[in-house]
This record gives structure tokens, sequence and C-alpha cells, in this order.
């Protein structure tokens, strides 16, 4: 059945313009034949939720299905003739005439079903859910079963979060910049531009993200006073029906910068008090606030440190203004004070570690998925694993700060899943990753997922049209962190471009591809940060006279010797933060996978590599094949032509063109310095550097 609809949405398509902007909801008409049958199963809509998530699913089923369906499919209170499809909770008498409310209740209020059934003694598609949001997204799945061609005849789907929270970070300022932002302007300040805001949050909904922190991580604290928690009401009305809470980012020093105290140090009883009276304040205005993120003691944030207090004091302060109101503190690990190790990947285990048990219940440690900072690639963050009493929050980063901004194709699914599926062996081995976030493994109760965000004001909201795909994603993930990248893949494509099996397959492959073909040009064999401050162009040769830990140098430390970052026992002892085996096999360069090489080991050129290569050899190999990779993805693209819509095809195409110079000047750069390193005996500058450590 599947392969027969599939076969006739084939049907000839429009090559019309398009902009981007309906990402994966563009609801074009299916063909002729599969309309028909679908049209046959849905007679009529019957919705019995009166409130503004009802109005958002009928809104949106009405979108969809004209769309879809080239008709308007008429709205009505019960089955009376005919066939019907209901979505509906369990309060209703449809839902609880079928007898499913000890399933839905199991499944949540986020949960649904959606089933063939009989209503009435008439055919009917039910969307049932014990909840309003499970509502909303059975119906966004519903939709997306169209979408993508699924028979509909003998439904029976059930699906829940595995995740509580899913979260995006926005990293905007309120001057409606965005830090590492490269899609334009802020979709909320300097003021929300309210039409964007609810297709953004249809976009979310029909992913099952739920929260959204709307201001950057180095906040300005002025978001916490009255003109901009104005603001913040308007952002929360528009994303509520979409059953997505706003969170803020608080700047810690808020009670001094705008609130007239002398000191924000957790330990003084006003301070205690102004952060109770701004979160009452905050939840008067948004009854539904989620909570506060918080960049403490990090790059020149402030912080309970400048108090001689613990981040676990800080977070607690925090915690206690919002528990009265069931609000979270999502508390940022992304701290790495020099004073704490030489290695800045160790800086954050050492200190959160020994703060494990001491926060309150109510506090996330929000972690990055790798130890460094968002790099193409990186062992998984040894935090993992190693706070059993605190819930962690991963933060995955869906901007591509790192990994070509808006100019590169990258999709960040195979980076991601890489990072879920790693084995931390916390408790032995299937100890994933995935199970230390989803709190199966030590049963917490507290769960999420936090993604920067990419979008931004520019029409197609990513900048790229293929960096869709990693908000796409991102969603998806965070509500089942099992899915795999491929299948994530192919929902996208056939939504945002065509159901054709060749651009299905065409546009898959040089997704799948994409990130190891960045890796290979840019950072091959664990190298990583060789990147000056715009963190896009090749700079190895970068020493940031401010830092020595935001140099390029510090992190491949090539001369004529050696490359790479020795992490073992002999070196930083950073293998020790992982559990057995991984030490041990990250603390031997000839049972670390080549791709994680030079990140844990510091290696002669003439090192044999598993290919039986030198090290040198093996490098000049990756980067020239990478930049051939980069080729390759544009010939592919290329191929597409005719079968997509022009505008888009253009567009990817002149960033392809982009990417494949860009890839070849990181190749010639990088292959061009480490050969000089390698060459010369004295390279001076290295040298030096070499010797000041
Ligand atoms: C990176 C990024 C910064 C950001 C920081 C963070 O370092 O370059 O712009 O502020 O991460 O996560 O806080």
């Amino acid at each position: 059945m599947l392969l027969v609809l599939f076969v006739v949405l084939l049907g000839p398509r429009s090559a019309g313009a398009e902009t981007g902007h309906d990402l994966w909801l563009r609801y074009q008409p299916l063909p002729e034949a599969v309309r028909a049958q679908y049209s046959r199963a849905i007679g009529a809509i019957v919705i019995p939720l009166q409130s503004p998530t009802g109005d958002a699913i009928a809104a949106e089923l009405s979108r969809g299905l004209k769309g879809l369906l080239g008709r308007e499919i008429p709205r009505a209170d019960r089955i009376e003739s005919g066939s019907a499809l209901v979505v509906a909770t369990s309060s209703s008498p449809i839902v609880a005439a079928l007898g499913w409310d000890a399933e839905l209740r199991a499944g949540g209020d986020e949960g649904f079903v959606i089933r063939s059934a009989r209503v009435s003694g008439r055919p009917a598609i039910v969307v049932a859910s014990a909840g309003e949001a499970g509502a909303l997204y059975g119906t966004f799945r519903f939709l997306r079963l169209l979408q993508t061609g699924e028979p509909i005849d003998a439904l029976d789907v059930a699906d829940r979060p595995r995740l509580a929270r899913r979260l995006l970070n926005h990293w905007d300022n309120l001057d409606g910049t965005i830090e590492r932002g490269y899609a334009g302007h802020s979709l909320f300040w300097p003021s929300p531009s309210e039409s964007r805001i609810v297709d953004y949050a249809r976009a979310n909904a029909s992913i099952g993200i739920n929260g959204a922190v709307i201001n950057s991580v180095n906040a300005n604290p002025q978001m916490l006073t009255a003109p901009w928690l104005d603001k913040a009401v308007t952002i929360a009305r528009l994303l509520r029906p979409y059953r997505i809470r706003v969170y803020l980012a608080a700047n810690f020093a808020a009670p001094v910068m705008i609130g007239g105290l002398k000191t924000s140090d957790p330990a003084d009883a006003a301070v205690a008090r102004w952060w109770r009276e701004k979160a009452d304040e905050i939840y008067q205005r948004i009854p539904d606030f989620g909570g506060f993120v918080v960049k403490a003691n990090s790059e020149g944030q402030p912080g309970p440190q400048d108090y001689g207090r613990t981040h676990a004091d800080g977070a607690n302060l925090l915690a206690d203004a919002v528990a009265p109101h069931g609000g979270v503190v999502m508390w940022r690990a992304f701290v790495y004070d020099a004073s704490v190790d030489r290695d800045r990947v160790k800086r954050a285990y050492k200190e959160f570690v020994p703060l494990d048990g001491t926060f309150r219940a109510n506090v996330f440690a929000q972690v990055k998925n790798g130890p460094l900072d968002f790099q193409p690639r990186e062992p998984f963050h040894p935090l993992f694993g190693a706070m059993p009493k605190t819930p962690l929050m991963a933060e995955l980063q869906i901007t591509q700060e790192y990994l070509g901004q808006s100019t590169h194709a990258v999709y960040l699914a195979p980076m991601w899943t890489e990072f879920l599926n790693a084995d931390t062996y916390a408790r032995g081995a299937g100890s994933f990753v995935s199970r230390v976030v989803d709190g199966s493994l030590e049963g917490k109760r507290e769960t999420g997922m936090a993604g920067v965000a990419n979008t931004g004001l520019d029409d197609n909201w990513t900048g790229h049209d293929l960096a869709q795909a990693n908000w796409y994603a991102f969603g998806r993930l965070a509500w089942n962190p099992s899915l795999d990248a491929s299948t994530i893949a192919d929902e996208w494509i056939r939504m945002t471009w065509s159901a054709d099996p060749l651009v299905v397959a065409t546009v898959r492959s040089i997704l799948l591809d994409s990130r190891e073909a960045y890796v290979h040009y840019t950072m091959p064999l664990g190298l990583h940060h060789l990147i000056g401050g715009d963190h896009y162009a090749p700079m190895p040769e970068n020493t940031d006279p401010r830092r020595e830990d935001w140099s390029a140098t510090t992190y491949h430390r090539a001369d004529a010797r050696a490359i790479g970052v020795d992490r073992t026992r002999q070196g930083s002892g950073f293998v020790d933060q992982y559990q057995a085996p991984l030490r041990e096999r990250w603390n031997d360069p000839a049972a670390t996978p080549d791709e994680l090489l030079l990140w844990f080991h510091r290696l002669p050129w003439t090192y044999r590599m598993k290919s039986g290569r030198t090290l040198w050899d093996e490098l000049v190999h990756t980067y020239t094949r990478g930049a051939e990779e980069a080729r390759g993805l544009q010939a592919r693209w290329i191929g597409l032509a005719g079968k997509i819509d022009d505008e888009r095809y253009r567009a990817v195409l002149a960033r392809f063109e982009r990417q494949t110079a860009d890839a070849a000047a990181w190749r010639d750069k990088c292959l061009g310095y480490f050969g000089t390193a390698r060459a010369a005996p004295d390279p001076r500058h290295l040298l030096a550097h070499e010797g000041s450590r």
C-alpha cells in the first residue's frame, strides 16, 4: 500500500517559486488519486475543544487539508454521516466512549494516539490525548502522515515524548542582533514580529518543541525590567496556544544592575528576596513561565563565584525563587576558569562533579554535547553519566557557529546521534548518553534538551534552505533521542522538497554525507578549534592575545616533531574523566579511533595510522578528500536542476559554490600551515608558543 501511494505521489509538480518560508509545512496539493482516497476518509472534522489550542488545531487542519486535498473539509459538531476526523481529549464523550482512557492517561498530556475507529457507528480517524498538547502534536503527526503519503485506512499510531522539556535557546540580543545568528535579525527583539512568531510557533509545535528561551545567555539585565517583560508577555501570548512556554536568560548581577542593591551575593537575604519578588512579578505576567537559564562565571559573565560562593549556591538562589510557581533553572556548565586546570576541556567536570547532589530538585545542569565548544567533532562531555543526582539538560547547537554557519550545508543529525548513542559506561555497557538525558539510566524525572536556534527574520528562517533540516531534526531528536538521522532526513525532505525518489535519495545522501565531509576539510582526525574570532574561516595560526584557550595553536600544537594535544595520563589526564573502558581506550593511540586521534594524542608526523599511511600523509589525504567531497555534494545538488523549484534550487546552488571554494581554502590553508610547521625545524612563533607552556 505504501508503495502504491508512494508511486502515485510522483505526479507532476509545478516548479513554482518558493521562498522557503513555509518550511516543512508547505501542504502542497497531493496527486489526484491520493487526494480522493484521503478525502473519502475525512468527510468532516470534529474538534470538540473550546480553547486557544483547539483553535490552533482547527486552523492548522483547515490550512493543511485545504492545501493537500485541494478543498475545504467542513467542520461538524458530531459525526452525522460519512466519515470524519476527530481530534479530542479524554474529556470528550466521543473519546470516553472509545474506552481508551487508561492508555491515554499513561501517554500523559503530551502523548497521543491516532487510530481508525468507529464513532457513532461511522468510520472515523480519532486523534486523542489526555491533554490538549497531545491533541496538537497528534494533529501535526496526522498531517505529516498525509504529507508523506502514508496510508490512513487502518491507522494505529501511539507516541509520546521521551523528554519533558524540549527547548530552543535563542541567543537574541534586545537590540535585535543575534549572537552567532546567520539568518537575519531576531523574531523577538527589539519588538516581536507577531505574524512570524505564530508561524514559528506552528513549526515548533509540529516537531514537539515546547519551550523557548527568548533572549541571549549573555543576558542583558534589562530583560527583567518592565518594558521588556511586557514584550515577553506578548511573545508568550502568541506561543501559548501552541503549547510553547517562554523562558528567560537571567543575568546573575541583575539585583545590582537593575535592582539597586549593593550586592548579588546569593547568601544575602535581600538578594534572595529580590529574586523571589522578580519571579512573582514574572509569573503574575506570564503564568506559564518556564524558568531561567543562567550563564554564570563564564566568559566574563557575573556569577556566585564573584562572592566566593559555588555554582550550586547561585543556582539554588534562583531555583528557590521560581519553585513556588513550578519553574526550573537551567544552570549552564559551560565554564572554563583557567585557574581550575591547564586543559580547558577538563574544567567544567572538575567544578561540577563535586556539586552533584547539592542542587535543588528544580535545577538542571545544562551541558553542551562536547567539553570544548560545539566543534565539528568532539567526544561527548564527560559530565554525562558523572552527575547521577542532577538532571542534565543536553545543549546542542543548531546554529552552525563552527560548522560553516549558514553558508555550508551541514546536516547535524548525524553528529547529534553520534553524541546521543555514545556509551558513557556510567552504569556498565549500554549507558548511552540518550539514557542519561531521558532520565532512564539514573531514574531522573526532570529531563530536557536545548538547542541553540538557527532562526532569524530571513524569509527562509535559517539562511541556508538545507539548514531548516537542523531545526527539524533537533525537534525530532528532543522528542525521541533514539531516532536515526536518515529517517528524520526522509521525513523532512518529503515535506520540504518533494516525494520524487530521485530528490529524496539525492538530498538524503547530501545531508547524510555533509557533516563528515565538513570534518574532513576543516578539522579531521580529532583536530579542533582551528579558527579565529569569526569561527568561520581557517586560522590555525591564531594566537589570541586575550586568552591562551581561545588560540588555535593551543589546540593543535603543531611543530616540527608532532601535532595534537596529549590528554592521556602522561599529558593533561583528561582521559580519566571518562569511565572504563573509555579511559583505557582513549589513553592508547592504537585503540583511539582515527576520528578522535589528535584530540587525545600528540603524535609524531611519522606516526603510522591504521590505513598504513603516516600521520602527515593521512592528514593530506583527508583534507584533500574533504575538499573533493564538498565538490561532490555540489555536483549531486546540480543533478536536481528542474526537479525542484528554481528559486530554492538556485539559492542553495550559490551556497554550494561558496562551500566548495571554502573547502579548498580550508585544505590549502591547513596543509600549508601544518606543512610549514612540520618542515621548518625552527618555526619561531610555534617554538615560542610551545616554550610558553
Ligand atoms: C561560544 C560562542 C559564544 C557563546 C558561548 C556560550 O563560545 O562563541 O558566542 O556566548 O559559546 O555558549 O555561552
